[in-house]
């Protein structure tokens, strides 16, 4: 039984709780959080719980083999790296630290104390997501040309990161669990509807070395709720939308062949086709659950996380590098 402690109760980390409670490998020993108000919904919901308000309190818990970090984004650094240094197996949220710099001291301290350093990039551990994964590795959809996704509502507007740091994040967690390329370039354009605080609106494109290009389009300031995703292969195209309670897959058996005139060079001739369209079946399970349990066995074995620490940090430098390409009006930044 892996002991965790679990770091920041507000609107994350009742689902951490949750499923390190419920796995049947793991026990939730101790909650903590600056706000006491909380604490009391943990004693409530959870009377074996322990719950502090001091992260020193829990983290010289020898009992605590393992902690999780559910804390605002600006703070995962601080709060990781004391965790590594207390000798616990680290579950941070996504995304892994604030900076690439930061990314590197908590990789080179987790090294240094042979513990466990996994990110809760949590759309790699969905059904759907996994089964996008299975067709592109089967060579269902032919290569991968595009990538192009929505991801916009009335969102909450943070105060220390953009809207990139937010939501482009699960795309670039996607992206980096889909492809076996990375990218190469990533301009992007932004703007900030209220004074003085972050984008919540941007545009990202990423470019590859391979005939590819993604775009993601988030934003916090939408009237409803789209996460939308078209992936465009040389065989077939998948259409997932992530609102969709049953059929969050579509597959079309839709695409083009080109065959160059005889009769001139200049001449191309595109014939379309048009198939069947199916929703591949998903299992019901919930992605944190399956995360969890990769989780523990990478505490039991020593193997390498899924969502490992220097995928968190490609992922961090992408979004490092949009937001300087946000301030210079969408210059093309090399990753
Ligand atoms: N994986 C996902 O799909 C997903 C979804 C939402 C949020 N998140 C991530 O979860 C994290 C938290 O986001 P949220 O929306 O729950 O934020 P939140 O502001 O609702 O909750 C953060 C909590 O952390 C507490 N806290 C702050 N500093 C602390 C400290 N030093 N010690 C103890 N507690 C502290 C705050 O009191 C607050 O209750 C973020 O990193 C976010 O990116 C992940």
């Amino acid at each position: 039984m892996i002991k965790v402690g679990v770091i920041g109760y507000g609107y994350w980390g009742p689902n951490l709780v949750r499923n390190f409670h419920e796995h049947p490998e793991t026990a939730v020993a101790m909650v903590c959080d600056l706000d006491d108000a909380l604490l009391s919904k943990v004693r409530m919901r959870y009377p074996t719980i322990e719950t502090t308000q001091s992260l020193d309190a829990l983290l010289a818990d020898p009992e605590l083999d393992a902690v999780a970090v559910a804390t605002p984004i600006t703070t995962h650094f601080d709060i990781a790296l004391q965790a590594i240094n207390a000798g616990k197996h680290v579950l941070v949220e996504k995304p892994l630290a604030h900076d690439v710099a930061c990314c590197d001291q908590l990789i080179s301290a987790a090294a240094a104390r042979d513990v466990v350093l996994m990110v809760d990039h949590t759309f790699p551990f969905t059904p759907a997501v996994q089964r996008i994964k299975q067709l592109i590795d089967d060579g269902e959809i032919g290569d991968v040309l595009y990538y192009d996704s929505v991801r916009v509502n009335l969102g909450l507007f943070q105060h220390d990161v953009n809207v990139i740091w937010d939501l482009a994040v699960h795309d670039l967690s996607i992206l980096e669990y889909l492809l076996d390329d990375k990218p190469t370039m990533v301009s992007a354009t932004g703007i900030s509807h209220v004074e003085g605080h972050p984008e919540n609106q941007a545009y990202l494109t990423l470019q590859y070395d391979a005939r590819l290009i993604a775009h993601i389009h988030v934003n916090w300031l939408a009237p409803l709720k789209v996460r939308q995703t078209l992936i465009g292969g040389t065989e077939k195209m998948i259409v997932y939308d992530d609102t969709e309670i049953t059929e969050k897959l579509k597959v079309y058996d839709k695409g083009i062949t080109t065959d160059q005139s005889p009769e001139s060079v200049y001449q191309m001739r595109v014939g379309y086709r048009a198939g069947d369209m199916w929703a591949p079946h998903l299992d019901h399970g919930e992605a944190l659950r399956n995360l969890v349990t990769e989780f523990v066995a990478c505490v039991q074995t020593g193997k390498t996380p899924l969502t490992h620490a220097e995928s968190g940090r490609r992922i961090v430098r992408v979004m490092e590098a949009a937001s300087e390409s946000v301030k210079e009006n969408g210059r093309p930044v090399t990753l």
